[in-house]
């Protein structure tokens, strides 16, 4: 499947497995454990059915919309995705690039491999910053001073990851090895990376092996190690929002919030805006899809703050129902992830266009004619979730 032939995000996701080496693909698209919320994060879409309004003229559709003050063209942006750069060379630039043309946000990765002032540089959209605290306090306190000068516009806190989830698929694929840098140890992995020279010529152009260069240690760039063992190091707890808002000052998003409780927590917290996110089910696996709870959301937070939903979006018309569920906006991840790995910004771009064509005929099959007026009214959901 060549990308520009790409009719849907799985026909991306075909074109990144055929030019990524396995464990690459594998990082991008697996999930935790047996990978159950995973799966479950896109089928609960299809618990959720239309109720179009029939013969009514949407001879356009208005998609703009704002989040945390910043414009969008779009009600969907790129949510923040590690090691972009071993997708493609300068991929957190390319895709960056990507979402400032289609006038949305991107949101760069801690774990990324190009520096923010570079990412910032490559974009003409909003940037905003995800922020683990690896490295401990006064790392990350240098980290959000980068971002604020370079003129990052939120800083998305993730609240879910005090381990990295049991990605199973990795282990297999021997991540942990290949990032060891011993060469004995690495060795039985090499192979899968001959088996994609293309990819392999550009990551080598690229420089190899990246560092980390938002995680500035006093030796310099963190190294690409074992990125689990570094986050267990760098658990965030609700405590901690109040010097990150000390020292960021700008509106702080908190990412990875499943239930009411912790939405509330959140806006005590002074966060504001939350994303429900289970990290697209790379973390604890069981938990419930992000869309069930989405209502549940929405309730406790009664407006107090803006609410983002990812995880599971796959189809236009996926963002179209989280948005008549009460979504502000949704963040998209592997969706755009398979394009970068596919063909670097031109995938991102395709999957960026096939979503916003998606939208907008839903839209114009749902008689809705500005992203601000879908409603509940336009959907049936399972009564239990909106109780
Ligand atoms: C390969 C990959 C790397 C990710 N890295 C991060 C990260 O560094 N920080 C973070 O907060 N979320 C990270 N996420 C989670 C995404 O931000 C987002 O929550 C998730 O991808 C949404 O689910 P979806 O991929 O089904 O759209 C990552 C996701 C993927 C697929």
């Amino acid at each position: 499947m060549r990308f520009a032939r790409a009719v849907n995000v799985a026909d991306l996701r075909l074109a990144a497995r055929r030019r990524l080496p396995r464990a690459v693909f594998d990082y991008i698209d697996g999930g935790a454990d047996a990978e159950w919320t995973l799966r479950e994060n896109s089928r609960a879409f299809d618990d959720v059915m239309f109720r179009p309004r029939s013969a009514v003229a949407t001879k356009s559709c208005d998609l703009r919309t704002t989040v945390l003050g910043d414009s969008i063209e779009l009600p969907f942006f790129l949510a923040p995705v590690g090691s972009c750069r071993m997708f493609y060379p300068r991929g957190e630039e390319v895709a960056a690039r990507a979402a400032g043309e289609a006038g949305t946000i991107y949101t760069l990765s801690t774990l990324s491999g190009c520096a923010v002032r570079d990412v910032k540089a490559a974009t003409r959209g909003p940037l905003w910053y995800q922020l683990y605290v690896i490295g401990g306090r006064d790392v990350a306190l240098a980290a959000i001073e980068r971002a604020k000068n370079c003129g990052c516009s939120a800083l998305v806190v993730t609240i879910d990851t005090p381990v990295a989830g049991m990605r199973e698929r990795d282990l297999r694929n021997g991540v942990k090895e290949l990032v060891s840098g011993a060469p004995f140890t690495m060795f039985p992995y090499l192979f899968q990376f001959l088996a994609r020279p293309r990819w392999l010529a550009a990551y080598l152009r690229d420089g190899g092996l990246m560092k980390f260069p938002n995680i500035v240690l006093n030796d310099g760039p963190m190294p690409y190690a074992d990125v689990g063992a570094a986050l267990e190091q760098a658990m965030v707890c609700w405590d901690d929002f109040k010097w990150i808002r000390e020292a960021w000052q700008g509106p702080i998003v908190a990412k990875g919030v499943h239930t009411a409780d912790d939405a509330r927590r959140a806006i005590d917290h002074g966060a504001a805006a939350v994303v429900v996110s289970n990290h697209g089910g790379r973390q604890l696996d069981g938990v419930a899809a992000t869309l069930r709870v989405l209502p549940e959301v929405i309730a406790a937070v009664n407006g107090q703050v803006e609410v983002l939903l990812d995880s599971g979006i796959r189809r236009g018309s996926d963002v179209v129902k989280a948005l008549c569920l009460g979504a502000r906006a949704v963040l998209i991840g592997r969706a755009y992830a398979y394009g970068l790995g596919a063909a670097g910004g031109a995938g991102v771009t395709r999957a960026i266009d096939i979503l916003r064509a998606d939208i907008v005929r839903t839209m114009k099959l749902l008689g809705c004619s500005s992203v601000r007026d879908l409603d509940r009214s336009f959907v049936d959901a399972p009564s239990e979730w909106l109780r």
